[in-house]
């Protein structure tokens, strides 16, 4: 079995990155963080989105709003944001408080500085095959880890489990486009899917984004197979500082002994999301540079 290292994977993408970035004179690209309220897991993930982006040389602004701001506040500082011509790229990280509608938060951020891939023109643009859009980090750094493992989804039968915005649906879409690396046959399941263990059995692939911690266990995959864990769950454990360990979608100990490739959690999927996140606004910038060209 070999593990598929995406720390070492994102490093080098962020070694790129920085060299691309070096190279800009002038402005440099430049992310808004928006983080509402003090969800322990969102201050981490964007703690670790600052560090990355100063790493590379973008500038990152962080706006940190109270739990407690309304929906049509927030859509004026996206607006303000989308008004900037010195912010590039957009982010407003999820979960949002339970009076907020997330997806019309994503829908008003401009699709030219949409760097999540949330906007339903850039969910759109994925389904059209469409390069000039955003494609959703996550996805984004599967099919990057997919590539650069030497893993080619043509002809083969790839069962993503989980239909969510973030990751399942765009996942599903960018492993069925008709290019290189690509060309796979998708299934999508989810909770309402019957005899789940006999799909993800013929998986040749097998991309589990359910959020459940260790639900994909040996019985459910076929030896061989491919095995992306896009899972990343708290588990309370007492032996820990924090209090809890994380843990993927997937029962690592015992399939890794059968797969013939699997991301670990952490260290699998989690640092490709930032790194591809620095990638799209660097896409943003440069996109914006031509536009204000006139190109
Ligand atoms: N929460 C979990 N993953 C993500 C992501 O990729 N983007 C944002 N904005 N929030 C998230």
């Amino acid at each position: 079995m070999d593990l598929i290292d995406g720390n070492q994977i994102a490093t080098a993408i962020i070694a790129e990155l920085k060299a691309e970035v070096a190279a800009i004179g002038g402005r440099k690209p430049c992310l808004a963080l928006v983080r509402v309220g003090e969800d322990p897991a969102s201050i981490s993930y964007v703690k670790k989105k600052e560090k990355t982006a100063a790493e590379i040389g973008v500038t990152s602004r962080v706006i940190l709003p109270p739990v407690s701001i309304t929906q049509a506040e927030l859509f004026k500082l996206i607006d303000d944001l989308n008004a900037d011509a010195a912010v590039d790229g957009i982010l407003v990280q999820s979960p949002l408080p339970k009076h907020i509608d997330e997806v019309k938060v994503f829908r008003r951020v401009s699709p030219d500085k949409d760097v999540d891939g949330f906007n339903t023109i850039n969910l759109g643009k994925v389904a059209q095959e469409d390069d000039t859009g955003f494609v959703a980090c996550t996805p984004a750094g599967i099919m990057e880890l997919l590539a650069r493992s030497g893993v080619d989804l043509k002809g083969k039968h790839v069962v993503v489990l989980g239909r969510s915005l973030i990751v399942g649906k765009p996942i599903a879409l960018l492993a069925l486009q008709k290019r290189a690396g690509a060309n796979g046959t998708v299934t999508v399941c989810h909770s309402a899917t019957a005899n789940l263990p006999a799909i993800t059995r013929q998986a040749d692939v097998l991309i589990a984004a359910i959020g459940r911690p260790e639900f994909v266990t040996a019985e459910m995959v076929k030896p061989g197979a491919v095995v992306i864990d896009v899972g990343v769950n708290r588990v309370p454990d007492p032996s820990k500082k924090t209090g809890y360990r994380l843990t993927g979608d997937v029962a690592f100990a015992t399939v890794a002994r059968q797969c013939a490739k699997i991301t670990p959690v952490p260290g699998g999927v989690g640092p490709m999301t930032v790194a591809m996140l620095m990638k799209n606004t660097v896409k943003a910038f440069r996109m914006q540079a031509l536009a204000a060209r006139g190109g």
